[in-house]
């Protein structure tokens, strides 16, 4: 019998994770109750009862772990404590005490393809130099050329540059990422043990699940052969086979192996807990290979993400992560948002139109089957903030290749007139990013109780979500229904009854009859004749008994 600290929540669902709504929280820019500007764990217990009123399942905390946050946490130097920054481990306590008191479930990142260079095993590993037993739990080789000057492959950083970094002894060390962020070697025994007593640290501790980051990445290819190219030879930058391609550092086979030892650990512990990956394989089928039974939960479905602002496209990448769901027995796990992308209200168009399109993309996601991942602010219809001054960007990727990824880290604007719009405590006026003026009408107060705003939106769909009969159910499909051109529109039933989901990205306003009495829109629907009018870029849920 296992001993929990904090047990999971009783009358548990062991099944929860296959509809559920997961809100990510980015634990730096979510809220900062001591007022250093950064947000921390205290912050995310004092805003739970915020996240239960949204209506969300369970909160997915990115790293808050020792760090000498390089790469915002995600360069850890010890997996089983808590940052200074963002708290200690009885801050983590108490608010998954009353996350789980108020039913909110708490996933946790585990970052298990590299450390940070300031952990204890990569400094043990510098010291001891070549040859010794204390490298093998990282990626050291020699380099080639007469004197070992040059990598020892053409390995491309996926934060822009080399992947090898050389030291004053002569070896080099692989970092996929940041330099400050080794990677391990997968094969070796003494990792993997690592590994899986980390996993029981936190589960013991009480989480419901982890998200694996990097999930595809811990095993390279025996030899370390070449890829062929790079930005260095033909321009071509190694990292755009993400999701397309095979490269000889990702989605290697054997990465299988530890998952398959990872799920009977996350199945001895009482109810329900999961592991969702961040994953990049070539198609679908492959990335569908990190699901199941026997591996994990969930993969984020990245497709989903990408599709642009149309109705082929989205229909296309639903079939396709649908189908493979149903061939591994798995939910479904959307996602539009989260803290390495752009966020959708600006890849969808930005402004006015971007905000709309969003919205009705909210309810898209929401009326799929299987799970959906809600990225902080979104809620809120965020745009990326696109105007940061450089040198306020803190992404170690903006230095190596001019891309970055803080216009999606701007921490959230809660209340008040003045930025950061009641991030800190009363009276704070720090903020490690700027919000921008634009945020104060974007508040979580301005927007509260408002008809008609984003923030009411979602806390509408998942409420009917988590009501209506014909969402319930977890498995099998959609039933595709005939809009006409650019028109999105599908229906599930359950409970003797039918929702019908239609997205108008037609270009017009669209004539919707047929579908019964509309129960949420995304934008005001118009009576007209026996039906309504869907106006452009624009979605509804309607409902037929
Ligand atoms: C994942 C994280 C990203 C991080 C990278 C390296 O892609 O989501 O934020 O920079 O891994 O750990």
């Amino acid at each position: 019998m296992t001993e929990t600290t904090n047990p999971a929540p009783p009358a548990a669902d062991a099944d929860w994770w296959r509809s559920a709504v997961v809100y990510q929280v980015y634990v730096r820019s979510f809220a900062d109750a001591d007022g250093d500007g950064v947000g921390d764990l205290r912050g995310i217990r004092e805003r739970l009862p915020y996240l239960r009123d949204l209506g969300v399942d369970a909160l997915w905390l990115t790293p808050f772990y020792t760090s000498p946050q390089v790469d915002a946490g995600y360069d850890v130097a010890d997996y089983r404590d808590v940052d200074p920054l963002f708290g200690t481990l009885t801050d983590f306590d108490a608010m998954i005490t009353d996350a789980h008191a108020l039913g909110l479930r708490i996933i946790v990142d585990l970052v298990p393809n590299h450390t940070s260079s300031a952990h204890p095993w990569f400094q043990a590993a510098l010291a001891a130099g070549p040859g010794s037993p204390e490298r093998e739990l990282y990626l050291f080789a020699d380099g080639k050329g007469e004197h070992g000057e040059l990598p020892p492959n053409d390995w491309e950083s996926i934060f822009g540059g080399p992947a090898w970094t050389r030291l004053p002894d002569g070896q080099w060390y692989l970092h996929l990422f940041d330099p400050a962020q080794p990677d391990l070697n997968w094969r070796h025994p003494r990792v993997r043990a690592e590994f899986e007593g980390v996993l029981r640290f936190w589960l013991d501790r009480g989480v419901d699940g982890f998200r694996i980051d990097v999930a595809h990445g811990m095993i390279k290819a025996e030899g370390l052969p070449d890829v062929g190219f790079s930005s260095m030879t033909t321009g071509q930058r190694q990292s755009e086979l993400l999701g397309k391609g095979r490269l000889p550092y990702f989605d290697q086979d054997e990465v299988h192996e530890i998952y398959r030892a990872w799920r009977p650990i996350l199945d001895s512990y009482p109810g329900g807990r999961m592991a969702v990956a961040e994953a990049w394989a070539e198609t679908p089928q492959r990335l569908a290979r990190y699901i199941g039974p026997d591996e994990l939960h969930q993969a984020f479905s990245f497709d989903f993400l990408d599709a642009t602002w149309s109705a082929d496209s989205f229909r296309k990448v639903i079939d396709t992560a649908l189908a493979e769901s149903t061939i591994v027995g798995a939910p479904t796990t959307w996602v539009l948002s989260n803290h390495d992308r752009q966020r959708h209200v600006t890849r969808y168009g930005d402004g006015e139109i971007g905000l709309r399109r969003a919205r009705a993309a909210a309810l898209l996601m929401l009326a799929l089957p299987g799970c959906a991942y809600v990225y902080q602010g979104e809620e809120l219809g965020l745009p990326e903030v696109l105007d940061l001054p450089d040198e306020l960007r803190q992404d170690p990727a903006f230095l190596r290749t001019g891309e970055s990824r803080d216009g999606c880290r701007v921490p959230i604007p809660w209340s008040g007139e003045l930025a950061p719009y009641g991030f800190g405590p009363e009276g704070s006026e720090l903020s490690w990013l700027p919000a921008p003026a634009t945020w104060r009408a974007l508040s979580v107060a301005a927007q509260t109780g408002v008809a008609g705003s984003t923030l009411e939106l979602y806390r509408a769909a998942l409420r009917i979500r988590h009501e209506h009969p014909a969402l319930a159910g977890t498995t099998g499909g959609v039933t595709w229904l005939e809009g006409g051109p650019g028109m999105l529109a599908f229906s599930r039933t359950g409970g003797g009854t039918t929702l019908t989901c239609v997205v108008n990205i037609s270009g017009a306003p669209a004539l919707v009859e047929g579908y019964g009495r509309p129960l949420a829109a995304s934008e005001d629907l118009t009576e007209q004749g026996s039906g309504h009018l869907l106006a452009v870029d624009a979605a509804a849920w309607f409902e037929r008994r």
